[in-house]
């Protein structure tokens, strides 16, 4: 059987009122602010009249949206899904939306349906036209087969129907015996837009706030029927009423344009020092913080989960909480998160779920675990305001970095990493490991980081651009941190590894001698990121590659012992032992960056990478 794990997918449906004539470009549009989820094929997928039309390929959007002419579609509403290739090889047939067996239904959705293939041999047997082995299709083959044998009651096939499928996903679907979209929220985000004379949905906001900024969020196990001027939200389960009205996002559309840079990422890490300014005063204005921090220190253990970049930032936060307020605040990788600590949780730990998204699965899973053994208190750290992870949450606290559309991570893991140390800071007050006077001291300290990073991106920058023509043709390096550094390192490595393709692998400086030392032959390149702080220590991680002929890259604040001892050496500004293990990441961003770019690698849109991870 044909196989492929599915990363992710986007959706996005919208109702007129009227026939709309630049339908098709409004759903091509939805679906441009979609692509950088990840994807393989396109379709759209529209009811004009009485009739139905449906357009789809395997390919870029630009590419299938010109050959099966997307702007010239007209209608009262249609449906635009990117797809990423879990059950079904990509080509056109697996391509989503779908059509029902007399092509009056379509629907498309994302996420997995895991008994996809028992259901494909189900309505096969039953005389479905089965066309693909798509999971997507399967959904719009259950609810036609409810809804033919209840006479045509759509939400009432949708309900029933929903019961046949299992796994985590969002599905929409139309049909053209009435002006409705129904969309349902079984695991995967999914967002409601309001406007003047439409309402639509989609799997994420930067493809409706271009049209409306009055947003609804649904929760999982919710359905929406909506025309075009009203909609009515109900439980999947049992079909009651649920009221709750849009509010207006404060989000702003025009972060999802470039802005003058030739890609998002490039144009994320510039944003940092503003990001890191207003999550500062964010901080220092919001009345939840106190909130958040109290819950930590009455914990007896407090844990974080989450996992890539945010498990990074994690691990960089863990050494703020240690340092500043003498509390164990433990990194735990999300998927790990149940198995090795879920069933010791009790009413007296804290667990902080960190995540941009606030959709990934890992994470949402350690979550509901703990959601449903009614254990713990759950805060969270999260970008994307409305998410599952903000809605069913003790207490969270905002990362204010607006969309990040580039897939690897940057000005959230600094954001990440700033409160983490804000938050440790105002604990450390707390537990008394820090005086009022110390905590203030160091707070101010903190207030001059934005500066710093302005002034690092300028500084570094040149520099960095010629390494990364030095390192061309490299396969393969390790970064290694020591201290607070070690989880800048594996970020680092991440970054590296993640758009550039060359393996970069991430470890403590001290562990690299035990075992991965073999390694290092002539001019083997290792990066070290190191605090002066730490100098003493990592020069002698440094020797021991170097006087094997590997080759020695160092990102630090000045010192000379790191420079006389290095062959490439990367000076920040000067920050001082605390706020220097926060600029380093900036180097090895756009190290990452340029590497990626001078290999003709598109960075905002990795191969086999999407944004957001909504499955296990
Ligand atoms: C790396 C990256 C991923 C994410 C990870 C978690 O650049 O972006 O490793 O950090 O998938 O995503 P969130 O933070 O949304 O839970």
């Amino acid at each position: 059987m044909n196989l492929i794990r599915e990363i992710m997918c986007g959706i996005f449906g919208i109702v007129f009122g009227t026939r709309n004539t630049d339908l098709g470009k409004i759903l091509l549009e939805a679906g441009r602010r979609l692509v950088y989820r990840g994807y393989d094929s396109v379709g759209v997928g529209v009811v004009d009249g009485k009739s139905t039309d449906l357009r789809k390929d395997a390919g870029t959007i630009e590419q299938v949206s010109l050959d099966h002419q997307f702007t010239e579609i007209g209608g009262e509403r249609g449906i635009i899904q990117l797809r990423w290739a879990t059950f079904g090889r990509p080509s056109r047939r697996n391509a989503q939306p779908h059509y029902d067996c007399d092509e009056d239904m379509i629907g498309a959705h994302n996420g997995n349906i895991v008994n996809c293939t028992q259901l494909k041999n189900l309505y096969k047997s039953e005389g479905h036209k089965v066309r693909g082995w798509n999971d997507g299709e399967m959904v719009v083959h259950t609810v036609e087969k409810y809804y033919d044998n209840n006479g045509g009651d759509l939400k009432a096939a949708i309900m029933r129907g929903d019961q046949d499928l299992h796994g985590d996903y969002a599905f929409v679907i139309t049909t053209v015996h009435s002006n409705e979209i129904f969309a349902v929220k079984r695991g995967s985000s999914l967002y409601i837009g309001v406007g003047e004379d439409f309402i639509c949905c989609s799997s994420d906001l930067p493809s409706i706030l271009p049209l409306t900024k009055m947003i609804l969020p649904l929760i999982d196990g919710e359905c929406v029927r909506f025309d075009s001027d009203k909609y009515e939200i109900f439980s999947i389960v049992d079909g009651k009423e649920i009221s709750r009205k849009p509010k207006e996002s404060e989000l702003d559309p025009e972060t999802a344009n470039k802005g003058g840079f030739d890609h998002f990422m490039l144009k994320e890490i510039n944003d940092q020092p503003k990001r890191a300014e207003m999550l500062l005063q964010t901080l220092e204005e919001s009345d939840f913080v106190d909130n958040f921090i109290e819950r930590i220190a009455e914990a007896r253990r407090t844990f974080m989960v989450a996992c890539g970049s945010s498990l990074n930032a994690a691990i960089t936060g863990s050494y703020f909480f240690n340092k500043f307020s003498g509390l164990p605040v433990i990194p735990v990788i999300a998927g790990q998160f149940i198995d090795n600590y879920g069933y010791s949780i009790t009413d007296e730990d804290c667990v902080i779920f960190i995540s941009q998204s606030g959709e990934t699965k890992d994470v949402i899973n350690g979550l509901n675990f703990l959601r449903k053994t009614e254990k713990g208190t759950l805060l969270g750290i999260l970008n994307v305001l409305g998410s599952t992870l903000m809605l069913n949450t003790d207490a969270y606290l905002p990362l204010v970095c607006d969309l990040e559309i580039s897939v690897p991570a940057t000005k959230t893991f600094m954001n990440q990493v700033i409160l983490l140390y804000y938050v440790a800071l105002k604990l450390g007050k707390l537990t008394g490991r820090l005086t009022a006077k110390r905590s203030r001291e160091l707070t101010r300290e903190l207030h001059t980081l934005p500066h710093l990073l302005a002034r690092t991106i300028e500084h570094v920058e040149p520099k960095v651009k010629k390494l990364a023509k030095k390192l061309h043709g490299t396969q393969d390096c390790y970064c290694l941190g020591y201290g607070v550094c070690h989880g800048i390192a594996l970020e680092g490595a991440l970054k590296i590894k993640e758009i550039t393709y060359v393996h970069c692998e991430g470890m403590y400086s001290s562990e690299f001698k035990h075992g991965p030392l073999s390694i290092v032959t002539k001019d083997y390149p290792i990066i070290f990121i190191t605090t002066p702080e730490d100098t003493y220590m990592i020069v002698s991680h440094m020797n021991e590659v170097s006087c094997r002929e590997g080759r020695v890259i160092v990102i630090s604040e000045d010192s000379r012992s790191l420079r006389v001892n290095s062959h490439h050496y990367i000076a920040t500004p000067r920050a001082g032992p605390n706020l220097s293990p926060l600029i380093n990441i900036v180097p090895v961003q756009l190290l990452a960056y340029f590497w990626a770019t001078a290999n003709g690698i598109d960075p905002d849109y990795p191969r086999n990478l999407s944004k957001t991870l909504t499955v296990d």
